[in-house]
C-alpha cells in the first residue's frame, strides 16, 4: 500500500548507553569465538551492558528525557509515547507505561511496540499517522532493548547483542520537508528464524523450561544473513519509488546494525557508496530497537546531518518484520 505521510518531523533525538563494556576480548575468555572474526563478519569490537539494577524502561526514559530537553519543550507537552522493545521490563503492564512513570509525563497515552529489529522504523510510521491525521502535536518514540537479559552467555552467539536506547521526538513541520515516504512488511512464515521461545504464555517460566533454558535467544544467523540482503534492498527500492527519488538522492542512510557484512551487501546491491552507510555496531553491536535512534542521536548531536539532507532509515528483524523509510531532515 502506498503511504505519503508530509509535514511530520523529528525535532529531538536522546540516546543512552549503558556504562559497563564488555569487549570481544572479555568474550574470547567466555566462549569459544574470536575478536578477528567478530570485527571482520560481525564489525563489532565492544558492546554495553546494563547494570542488574537497570531494566529496559531506565534505559529508555533517559533516552527519552534526552530527546524531549534536544526537542525544546517540556515533558507534559508530550501526547504519546511509543517504547519499541523485544525485551519488556516484564510482561504486564507495558515498558512504555513504566517509563510515563519515569518521565512524570502524566498527559501522554503510552504503549509498547513490538517488532524487534526493525522496533523503531514501525514506531516513526505509527507516530508519523498520530501526527499527519492532527490527533497528537508530540510523539515521544523511543527504541530500547537489554538483548544481555536473553542472552545465553555460556554460547558464542553471545558476540552480537548489546544494550542501549534511542529516542526521538516527531510533530509537524511546514514546507515540503520531514518524512517523504514509509514501506513497512512483515512474514509471519519466517517466525522462528530469531526467537526467544520462553517466558510467554507457550512456554511460561516453569522450572523445566529454565532448565532447558528457553528465555534466552535462538537465532538462525545464516537465515538472517539471507533474508536481510534479500528484503531490504526490496524496501528501498520500493521506499525511494514512493518518494520520486533515486538512490543518487541519499546523503545519508541509517540503517539498523545486524553485522557489517550484511551492510556492506546491502550497499552493494542498492548502489550507495558505502561511505554514506552509517554505522556504531563497533562500539554498540546490535542494539535491537536502539541502533537507528542512538546513531542518528548522534549524526545529529555532532551536526553530521545537516536541513534538507535525505535520509534512508531501514532495518529488519525477527517475524520477519522489515521496511524502510525517507525523511528530509528540517
Ligand atoms: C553469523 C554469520 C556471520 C555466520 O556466517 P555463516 O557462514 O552462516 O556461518 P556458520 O554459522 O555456518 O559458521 C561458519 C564458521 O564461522 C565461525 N563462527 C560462527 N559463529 C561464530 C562465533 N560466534 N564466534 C566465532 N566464530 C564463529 C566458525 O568457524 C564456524 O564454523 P563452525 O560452525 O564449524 O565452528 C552470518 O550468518 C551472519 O552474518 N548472519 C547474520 C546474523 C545477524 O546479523 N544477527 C543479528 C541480527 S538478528
Amino acid at each position: 500500500m502506498k503511504q505519503f505521510v508530509k509535514k511530520v518531523s523529528i525535532v529531538g533525538t536522546g540516546s543512552y548507553l549503558p556504562e559497563k563494556i564488555y569487549t570481544n576480548q572479555y568474550l574470547e575468555s567466555i566462549v569459544s569465538t574470536s575478536d578477528q572474526w567478530i570485527q571482520e563478519n560481525l564489525g563489532i569490537k565492544e558492546r554495553r551492558i546494563a547494570s542488574p539494577n537497570q531494566a529496559t524502561s531506565d534505559l529508555a526514559a533517559q533516552a527519552g528525557l534526552a530527546a524531549i530537553k534536544s526537542a525544546g519543550i517540556s515533558v507534559n507537552e508530550i501526547d504519546l509515547i511509543i517504547v519499541a522493545t523485544a525485551t519488556p521490563d516484564r510482561l504486564a503492564p507495558s515498558t512504555a507505561c513504566i517509563v510515563q512513570d519515569k518521565l512524570k509525563a502524566y498527559n501522554a497515552v503510552a504503549f509498547d511496540l513490538s517488532a524487534v529489529c526493525s522496533g523503531f522504523l514501525f514506531g516513526l510510521s505509527t507516530a508519523a499517522q498520530f501526527i499527519a491525521s492532527s490527533v497528537y502535536k508530540y510523539v515521544l518514540l523511543i527504541g530500547a532493548d537489554t538483548f544481555s537479559r536473553i542472552t545465553d552467555w555460556s554460547q558464542r552467539e553471545c558476540v552480537f547483542f548489546g544494550d542501549g536506547a534511542g529516542a526521538a521526538v516527531l510533530t509537524h513541520t511546514e514546507g515540503n520537508a520531514g518524512f517523504l515516504a514509509f514501506k513497512l512488511y512483515s512474514d509471519g512464515r519466517g517466525k522462528f528464524n530469531f526467537t526467544v521461545p520462553g517466558g510467554g504464555s507457550e512456554n511460561p517460566l516453569t522450572r523445566e523450561n529454565i532448565e532447558k533454558k528457553l528465555q534466552y535467544f535462538e537465532m538462525n544467523g545464516r537465515e538472517v544473513y539471507n533474508t536481510a540482503t534479500k528484503v531490504i534492498p526490496m524496501a528501498v527500492s520500493e521506499v525511494l519509488k514512493d518518494a520520486n527519488l533515486s538512490i543518487d538522492d541519499i546523503d545519508f542512510m541509517i540503517p539498523h546494525q545486524p553485522s557489517i557484512r550484511i551492510l556492506k551487501e546491502t550497499a552493494r546491491l542498492i548502489g550507495l557508496p558505502f561511505e554514506k552507510v552509517m554505522t556504531n555496531m563497533d562500539r554498540y553491536a546490535n542494539t535491537s530497537a536502539g541502533t537507528i535512534p542512538i546513531l542518528l542521536d548522534e549524526l545529529n548531536k555532532s551536526g553530521k546531518i545537516k536541513k534538507n539532507n535525505i535520509i534512508l532509515f531501514a532495518a529488519v528483524g525477527s517475524g520477519w518484520t522489515w521496511g524502510a523509510s525517507v525523511i528530509k531532515w528540517t
